[in-house]
C-alpha cells in the first residue's frame, strides 16, 4: 500500500517525463505515419502564413506545463529538417529541459553555456543528430537567473547569429502563465507559436497567454491544437492540427 501511495502523483504535480525520457520523435521514428502527416500540414501552414519571406526563427510557448511544447517542437524541427532545411532545435527551457533526454546527450554544453561565458564557443553546443540537417542546442547547466539570462544582449547576439548560420532555428520556450522567460523571447523571434491542448488548456489561461504576448508586442502567427481526439482519430496521440489567430498584430499596423 506504501509502495503504491508513494507512486501515486499528487494533484497539480507536474510531469517529469520528457525530462527524464524525452519526447517522442514521432516525425522521425515512422515519417509515414498520420502524426507526421499532420505534423507536414503543420509547416506548411506556418510556411503559407508569411508571404514575404521564410520564418528563420520561431518560438513556440503555451499558457501553462504539459501541453507539448517540446514534443511538437521537436517533431516539427525533424520535418522542416526533412524539406532539407538545415534546422536548429533549441532548448530555452532551462527550467524544464529535455532535448539532452531527447537526443541522448550526457552532460551537454548548451545555451546557458554561451551565455554565461564570454569565452565559451557556440559551436560547443550545437550536436548534430541522426536526423539529417537536424542539430540541437541543449539548455546546458541550469543557472540562478534564466529570465536575465534570455533578456540579455547576450542572447540578442545569439539569435541573430544562429539565423546567420541555419535555415530555421526552433526555440522551445516554458510557459507563459510560469514565468516571463517566453515573454522575453517572443520579443527577439520573428513569430511566436502558441501550443493548447484540447481537454487541459482552459480558456481564460490562453486568454491570459495571448495578454502577455500582446502586451510585450510579440508577433503571434499561430497557434498549434495539441492532442485534438476526433472519432475514428489515430488513437493514443490525437490529431495535431494548426489555426490562426488571425492576422497578427505586425501585419495589422503594416495593411
Ligand atoms: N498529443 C499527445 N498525445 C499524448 N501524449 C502527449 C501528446 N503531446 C504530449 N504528450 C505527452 O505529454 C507530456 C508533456 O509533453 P511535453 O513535454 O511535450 O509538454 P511541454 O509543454 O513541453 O511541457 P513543459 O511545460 O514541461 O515544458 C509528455 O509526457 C508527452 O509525451
Ligand atoms: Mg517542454
Amino acid at each position: 500500500m506504501f509502495g503504491f501511495k508513494n507512486k501515486m502523483k499528487k494533484k497539480n504535480e507536474l510531469s517529469m517525463d520528457s525530462m527524464q525520457n524525452g519526447v517522442e520523435m514521432i516525425s522521425a521514428a515512422d515519417p509515414s505515419s498520420v502524426i507526421a502527416e499532420q505534423f507536414k500540414t503543420v509547416r506548411t501552414n506556418i510556411q503559407f502564413s508569411n508571404a514575404d519571406h521564410s520564418y528563420r526563427n520561431i518560438l513556440l510557448t503555451s499558457s501553462m506545463a504539459s501541453e507539448g511544447k517540446s514534443t511538437i517542437a521537436a517533431n516539427l524541427a525533424v520535418t522542416f529538417a526533412n524539406q532539407g532545411l538545415r534546422t536548429l532545435l533549441v532548448d530555452a527551457d532551462m527550467r524544464r529541459p529535455t532535448i539532452n533526454a531527447t537526443f541522448s546527450i550526457a552532460n551537454p554544453k548548451g545555451l546557458t553555456n554561451y551565455l554565461t561565458d564570454r569565452d565559451f564557443d557556440v559551436n560547443q553546443a550545437i550536436y548534430e543528430t541522426s536526423v539529417e540537417n537536424l542539430f540541437v542546442m541543449p539548455s546546458g547547466p541550469v543557472p540562478p537567473n534564466p529570465a536575465e539570462l534570455l533578456n540579455s544582449k547576450r542572447m540578442d547576439l545569439l539569435i541573430k547569429a544562429l539565423s546567420e548560420q541555419l535555415d530555421l532555428v526552433i526555440y522551445d520556450a516554458p510557459p507563459l502563465l510560469s514565468v516571463t522567460d517566453a515573454q522575453v523571447l517572443s520579443t527577439k523571434v520573428e513569430g511566436t507559436i502558441l501550443v493548447t491542448r484540447q481537454n487541459t488548456t482552459e480558456k481564460d489561461a490562453v486568454k491570459h497567454a495571448v495578454d502577455l504576448l500582446k502586451h510585450v508586442n510579440a508577433n503571434i502567427i499561430g497557434s498549434i491544437y495539441n492532442d485534438v481526439r476526433s472519432e475514428g482519430g489515430s488513437g493514443y496521440y490525437g490529431y495535431y492540427g494548426y489555426g490562426y489567430y488571425g492576422k497578427s498584430d505586425k501585419e495589422q499596423k503594416n495593411s
